[in-house]
């Protein structure tokens, strides 16, 4: 869980970005290839190589099961886009394609190894060639993205790309506890990972509302810190075979020494308070932590991590370290006085100690520890990677005091962020930008987090995809691809290829909608639903009394956190307002603010049959009040006519009402109308 004001810290960030302008190192023609993450390098060639019937694929060079099996993912994805058959016969054509992979890759997959390929694509043949699997597997993926339908069928357009990733840690970071995720939406996520050539999967399997890794040495932390729901050993065998196949790691995170009230339910001994434990039903920073003073924590965590040591065979280890509040230290006699027989003076220098110790066994059970940017302090070993999450200047910090570290500050997806803001953070940009080039090298790459206190099976993927996309591109391609327009084409393409391999945000969303209004097609609730997001950052809490049992089951659940209607709609304003508007687009903007102003009359029936739905009437009402005060504002605009003062006046602050925060909601297209009111001259 997040503090508050982390919002604010990361909109700073943003306005501190700067987009480039266009003409940089690659040529507009490799800015419209529909492919995320952009390619290191692009050369665009003549014609274009069309899949039918005849299309085969052959491995050569090197080969192993896990590429054998990459090739029949590879040919079911692309039969079912194009067509082409998979019968036994249709396995005897002669290849066109040829893969030809250099050797092995490691048996466990490594951090740094090379994942290049060079991925050739003219009228007659494809050639993809890589050092290893994982070149392969990327280079799989961005032949999927370019497949197009064109009109002499499907293909895929002559071009020869040279690509590499900038950062070796690219990952995606999921909250199992807060809300617990299914295999099949861990390993539909791992899909969709692949697809963005993304290659860390950061488990986040335990917190204060739930244990869900099985531990056969301390079973009660399953059996007593969840609600049944957790993961077994195989099945977590099974995540991480499922991940090494599309070229990901699997790095478990246990947060401790606080984010532990479900380890106390089973195992109270461990924990700083008298106890008795329950599993968290709230969210938010709880008080309940280890005891950092009595040697039986360590031993506990020893065994512990020794088990879960075995069970995830990735070099690096999360224990987590973030948002102690150090309440159950402070009144806790027997800890004060530890501190004091050993000088220990701060709530952190107690932290920094139990860091400092698990730090040792990590290391005795051979990996590498990774923390939150709480665990950094003065004398933190330098083999410790920090994951930034409070701000980027600890990732600065880090890298100067020799410790490694990956960035998620900017790249919380939970908090309903555009996907050009996070687009545009940059993990060497604000005080990283300063490191000397040795201590750059110290900077790993990102992670994206989706922390799950508002986030269910049913609408995660809305919540991870597309925007996490974006994040994908800033890891991987060139640190100058950073124009935004440029991005957002790109992703509306991407994203409808993610949805071909099963990732399918706006199906859970209709379905959500079908189920809220109990109507198999509700139209006129898609309509404002199209226009209406969740507020930016963790203003939930602050409208209901909200808990881990709360439904995700509201509008503001079912919506993405970016209204695509919403951007295309505030391009058109700006475009009107600016006086640089087309007729089409003159047009566009009048269909929608009518559509918009007419849709309340269809809706308002509908919306008081259940209280799902009761709390939009408001929501709806202002959604056409916006409207019809656009349409007055385009009719002023365009016959360069006025609205009278008094009237403009009061049209502002309607607008500006409308778009405060309504039954968790904003409306995306008030900002819009009042720009087009603004632009209207007064009488
Ligand atoms: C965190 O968001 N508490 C790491």
């Amino acid at each position: 869980m997040l503090k508050p004001g982390i919002a604010r810290i990361l909109s700073l960030l943003v306005v501190a970005g700067c987009i480039l302008p266009a003409g940089g190192r690659l040529s507009a023609q490799t800015e419209t290839l529909p492919v995320m993450p952009l390619p290191a390098h692009v050369v665009a060639g003549q014609g274009q190589f069309v899949i039918d019937g005849s299309f085969n694929l052959a491995l050569h060079g090197y080969t192993e099961p896990r590429l054998e099996r990459a090739r029949t993912r590879f040919l079911m994805r692309l039969s079912r886009e194009t067509g082409i058959p998979l019968w036994r016969e249709a396995q005897f054509n002669q290849a066109h394609f040829i893969v030809e992979t250099g050797g092995a890759s490691k048996p466990v997959q490594q951090l740094g190894e090379d994942e290049s390929y060079h991925l050739e694509i003219s009228s007659a043949q494809v050639r993809l060639t890589a050092p290893n699997p994982l070149g392969v597997l990327h280079g799989l993926q961005t032949f999927l993205q370019l497949v197009r339908i064109t009109p002499q069928g499907f293909s895929v357009p002559a071009v020869t790309i040279d690509d590499q990733p900038r950062f070796p840690w690219r990952g995606l970071m999921i909250d199992s506890s807060r809300h617990f995720m299914p295999i099949p939406t861990i390993e539909r996520t791992l899909d969709g990972m692949e697809a963005a050539k993304l290659n860390v999967l950061h488990w986040h399997i335990s917190d204060d509302q739930g244990f869900r890794a099985e531990s056969l040495k301390f079973p009660l932390l399953q059996k007593d810190g969840s609600d049944g729901l957790y993961y077994t050993q195989d099945q977590i065998g099974e995540v991480i075979n499922y991940a090494r196949d599309r070229g990901i790691r699997v790095v478990p995170e246990f947060d401790m020494p606080c984010h532990t009230q479900s380890w106390l339910v089973g195992y109270p001994k461990l924990a700083a308070g008298p106890g008795p434990y329950h599993i968290a039903t709230h969210m938010g920073v709880h008080d309940a932590a280890m005891d950092p003073t009595k040697e039986s924590t360590y031993k506990f965590i020893d065994t512990f991590i020794g088990e879960m040591a075995e069970l995830f065979p990735d070099t690096y280890f999360h224990i987590g370290g973030d948002e102690c509040n150090g309440k159950e230290w402070n009144s806790n006699p027997q800890i004060q006085s530890y501190m004091h027989a050993h000088g220990i003076a701060s709530n952190a220098a107690l932290q920094a100690y139990f860091t400092a110790r698990v730090q040792k066994l990590v290391a005795r059970h051979h990996k590498i520890m990774e923390g939150w940017d709480e665990v950094l302090q003065p004398g933190t070993p330098k083999d410790v990677v920090i994951q930034s999450w409070r701000g980027q200047a600890s990732l600065a910090e880090a890298a100067r005091q020799g410790n490694r570290g990956i960035l998620s500050t900017g790249y919380y997806i939970d908090l309903n962020q555009p996907a050009g803001e996070h687009y545009l953070v940059d993990p060497l940009g604000g005080d990283a930008a300063s490191l000397t080039p040795e201590q750059k090298k110290l900077v790993l790459g990102g992670e994206a987090t989706m922390w799950a206190e508002y986030v269910s099976p049913e609408n995660i993927d809305s919540r991870i995809w597309p925007r996490t996309l974006a994040i994908a591109e800033r890891l991987w391609s060139p640190q100058d691809v950073r124009d935004v327009g440029s991005m957002y084409k790109r992703l509306a393409i991407v994203a409808q290829k993610l949805e071909s391999c099963g990732i399918d945000p706006r199906a859970e969303t209709d379905a959500m909608l079908q189920r809220m209004s109990g109507n198999g097609d509700p139209e006129a609730l898609k309509v404002l639903a199209a226009v209406v997001e969740p507020p930016e950052g963790y203003t939930r809490n602050d409208h209901t009394n909200f808990n881990t049992f709360t439904p995700l089951n509201r509008l503001v659940d079912a919506v993405p956190p970016e209204s695509v209607t919403g951007r295309e709609f505030q391009q058109l304003a700006e475009a009107i307002a600016s006086g640089q508007a087309s007729q089409q687009q003159w047009q566009q903007a009048r269909r929608w603010l009518t559509l918009w102003r007419d849709n309340d009359a269809r809706l308002q029936p509908l919306l008081s049959k259940s209280s799902i739905t009761e709390e939009l009437i408001p929501v709806s009402h202002n959604l056409k009040e916006v409207a019809v005060i656009g349409l007055q504002a385009l009719d002023a605009l365009e016959n360069h006519g006025s609205i009278a003062a008094d009237q403009r006046e009061r049209d502002l602050k309607t607008v500006q009402a409308a778009a405060k925060q309504q039954a968790t909601l904003l409306d995306a297209v008030a900002p819009s109308v009042e720009l087009l009111v603004q632009a209207t001259k007064s009488e």
